[in-house]
């Protein structure tokens, strides 16, 4: 049997994570050989509910599940965490944009990314989920300076899915058999989801689509405003399918991608031409436990375009925490 990994999971008690703990506990995100010891943070006052959910995952009795700690302190929570999904933060209600919750969360990021510096393995992975996530990620970087930058990440695989489905319903091939879609920039409006390089079953996906004025006016904006639809429909935003996300990431960061390109949202080095640290939506592979990005695309007027609108949008979002980050 191997020796149990600690997952640390933030807003425990919120309805993302109500879909996220069990399949963490049954083996969804590390494999089925895996123990796993659930560490859960949320504030004071939510503290009994998350001590309900860890009844029912008590009532479960998952073999896999090796522990539970339940906490208000971000050192106890994030203590030799092998993983954190931070998700804890608060969602925007109708009529809000994702970065207007950069006042109310910022500041959690500050105090979770030290804690994770101070406490946290050295090869934590850390996947920030709560919004704005590039910019809360980029955050928690910033205020863990021991930890090497590439630990912390962004979700943008949920866009990344919600891309897939749009391409498998407008083309009649199943979302499995696509591959090499890339999800640019900001989990955000401007995010830029690029098929140029997608196939699938071998079958170039943009002859596929045949179709420019749907890719531009309605497949890309689909993309970008599927948070803000799915809020309307249900007063309460994404949960089951962002859960599904993060397991998704960071199954594949663990586990490996076998070659296949998923978008994760990490730390620019200065590839193509995004400023360094900035956390932003690109193509990448997993193997070993490292994510590789995806060099050498070619970038036309149109994507170069699309990019920099989403940079500059992030550039705004790291410019207004600077008093966050010092
Ligand atoms: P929710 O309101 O149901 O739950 C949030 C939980 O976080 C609550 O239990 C709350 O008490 C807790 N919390 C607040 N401050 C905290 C802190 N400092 N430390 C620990 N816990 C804290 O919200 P939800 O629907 O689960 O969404 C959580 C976040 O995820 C939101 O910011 C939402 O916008 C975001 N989200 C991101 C994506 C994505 O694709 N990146 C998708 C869906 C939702
Ligand atoms: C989503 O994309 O569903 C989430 O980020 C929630 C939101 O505010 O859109």
């Amino acid at each position: 049997m191997k020796a149990p990994k600690r997952v640390a999971v933030t807003g425990a008690a919120g309805q993302i994570a109500y879909s996220l703990l069990f399949r963490i506990a049954n083996g969804d995100m590390l494999g089925k050989d895996q123990p796993v010891i659930l560490q859960l943070l949320d504030i004071t006052p939510a503290l009994p509910a998350v001590r309900g959910v860890v009844m029912e995952l008590e009532d479960c009795a998952f073999p896999l599940l090796a522990g539970v700690v339940v906490t208000d302190d971000p050192n106890v929570a994030f203590r030799d965490a092998d993983y954190a999904l931070l998700v804890g933060a608060r969602p925007r209600s109708k009529g809000m944009e994702r970065k207007d919750l950069l006042e109310a969360n910022g500041a959690i990021f500050t105090v979770q990314g030290k804690a994770l510096n101070d406490h946290a393995s050295r090869d934590v992975k850390v996947l920030v989920v709560g919004n704005p996530a590039n910019t809360n990620a980029y955050i928690a970087m910033k205020s863990a300076p021991d930890l090497p930058k590439k630990n912390f990440t962004a979700m943008l695989r949920l866009d990344h899915n919600r891309a897939l489905s749009q391409l498998a319903a407008k083309t009649g091939r199943t979302v499995d058999s696509i591959e090499k879609l890339v999800v640019w920039g900001n989990h955000s409006p401007t995010m830029y989801p690029d098929i140029r390089f997608a196939t699938s079953n071998g079958d170039a996906l943009p002859k596929l689509v045949n179709d420019d004025a749907w890719v531009k006016d309605t497949f890309i904006p689909t993309v970008g405003k599927r948070g803000a639809a799915i809020i309307e429909a249900r007063g309460l935003s994404s949960a089951a399918s962002a859960a599904n996300a993060a397991l998704d990431h960071m199954r594949d960061w663990a586990l490996g991608t076998h070659g296949k390109w998923v978008t994760m949202g990490i730390p620019s080095t200065g590839a193509y031409d995004i400023p360094a640290d900035i956390v932003y939506g690109m193509p990448v592979t997993c193997k070993d436990g490292e994510y590789t990005l995806v060099e050498g695309l070619d970038i036309d007027a149109f994507s170069r375009e699309r990019m920099q609108a989403t940079l500059a949008e992030l550039q705004g979002e790291r410019d207004g925490v600077k008093h966050l980050v010092g």
